[in-house]
């Protein structure tokens, strides 16, 4: 893809320092845009993690680092006078599902509320597109392959509050001609993954000999969709102005924590310790995408299959500092 496809000049991106946001700047730092990006670091995972992902953005001279908490809209608001910003993508948001039913108004602080000051902002400072990262959870129990038309049944405040973004999106989009696409991610990893997700916390424990923990049999499923994929499907978005869309961002396959276990055992050439523990309720039994939508309004084809994605993720994780 060629890098002078933007017609944006300022784009904002939140939650630069996570795992999502930072390999999407470190792709569109390689354009001629310049990036302002806000986090405050506040993840769940080692703050070491957040912060040498900073440093390694600032290395970029295109590149602009806040430090702010994106639920003080006034300081905020600063900076959206400072620069003419062209189009805001929005990945910052607290992201634990089962965390979220333990601690629910710190999803609806940092994930509805922090939405609302941006799209506000939006409003005020007249600024046209806005991409939303959505998540699968919205659909739940749904069953079968998981299209953007289904009702969605959110089984976790988490879910909740990422449906509730949407909604406000949409009520924007309508109100003030703001472009909002919501990116309905499924789950992704690879290369600077959080540490709480299933494959790193696989892959660190298979190679350290440490027994892993799985809640249920192993016989959820999910679509586990490579970071190049996911960065590639936000590019494309970030291309077109859509004026309102939900789109699905999957591989459009699913596979077992079984054998997914079983395939890191080979790909890593150790065995796993594993111990049961009971599913969260909170858990759908299958993610799995239909991706004809992306795919016809975006042209994303997903490329990276799980068997690739996971021999360059237990590649990377091998030479990398940070796990
Ligand atoms: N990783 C996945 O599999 C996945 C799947 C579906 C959706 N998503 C969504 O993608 C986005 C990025 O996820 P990730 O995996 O990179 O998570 P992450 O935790 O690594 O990144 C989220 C970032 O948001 C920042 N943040 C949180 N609250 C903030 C606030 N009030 N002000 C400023 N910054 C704040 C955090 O410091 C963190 O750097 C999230 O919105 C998440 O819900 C991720």
């Amino acid at each position: 893809m060629s890098n002078n496809n933007f017609d944006a000049k300022n784009i904002l991106i939140t939650g630069c320092a996570g795992f999502i946001g930072f390999n999407l700047c470190k792709t569109l730092l390689l354009s001629k845009n310049n990036i302002i990006g806000i986090d405050n670091l506040s993840a769940s995972y080692d703050h070491l993690i957040q912060s040498n992902r900073v440093k390694n953005l600032k290395k970029r001279n295109n590149f602009l680092f806040v430090e702010k908490n994106l639920l003080e809209i006034s300081k905020i608001k600063t900076i959206f006078k400072q620069y003419n910003i062209d189009n805001i993508i929005h990945l910052a948001a607290n992201v634990g599902v089962r965390e979220s039913i333990v601690e629910p108004l710190k999803y609806v602080d940092n994930n509805i509320k922090v939405t609302n000051n941006l799209l506000e902002l939006c409003r005020m400072y007249d600024i046209s597109q806005f991409i939303f990262s959505s998540s699968s959870s919205v659909y739940g129990n749904n069953e079968g392959y998981l299209k953007e038309t289904m009702a969605p049944q959110p089984i976790s405040p988490y879910a909740v509050s990422k449906r509730s973004c949407e909604l406000y999106g949409e009520t924007y989009s309508y109100l003030y001609d703001i472009n909002f696409c919501s990116l309905r991610l499924f789950t992704v990893y690879g290369p600077h993954q959080r540490p709480d997700m299933a494959i790193s916390r696989f892959v660190n424990a298979i190679r350290q000999d440490k027994a892993i923990v799985v809640n249920g049999d192993g016989s959820t499923r999910r679509d586990f969709t490579y970071i190049d994929d996911i960065v590639d499907g936000f590019m494309r978005a970030a291309k077109k102005r859509i004026k309102f869309e939900i789109i699905n961002l999957g591989t459009g396959k699913s596979i077992s924590l079984s054998s997914l276990i079983k395939k890191i055992e080979r790909y890593i050439g150790k065995k796993a310790k594993i111990i049961y523990k009971e599913g969260y309720k909170s858990d759908p039994v299958e993610t799995l995408a239909d991706i004809t939508k992306a795919k016809k309004l975006l042209g994303y084809e997903p490329k990276i299959t799980i068997d690739e994605g996971l021999k360059k993720y237990i590649n990377w994780i091998g030479k990398s500092t940070v796990k």
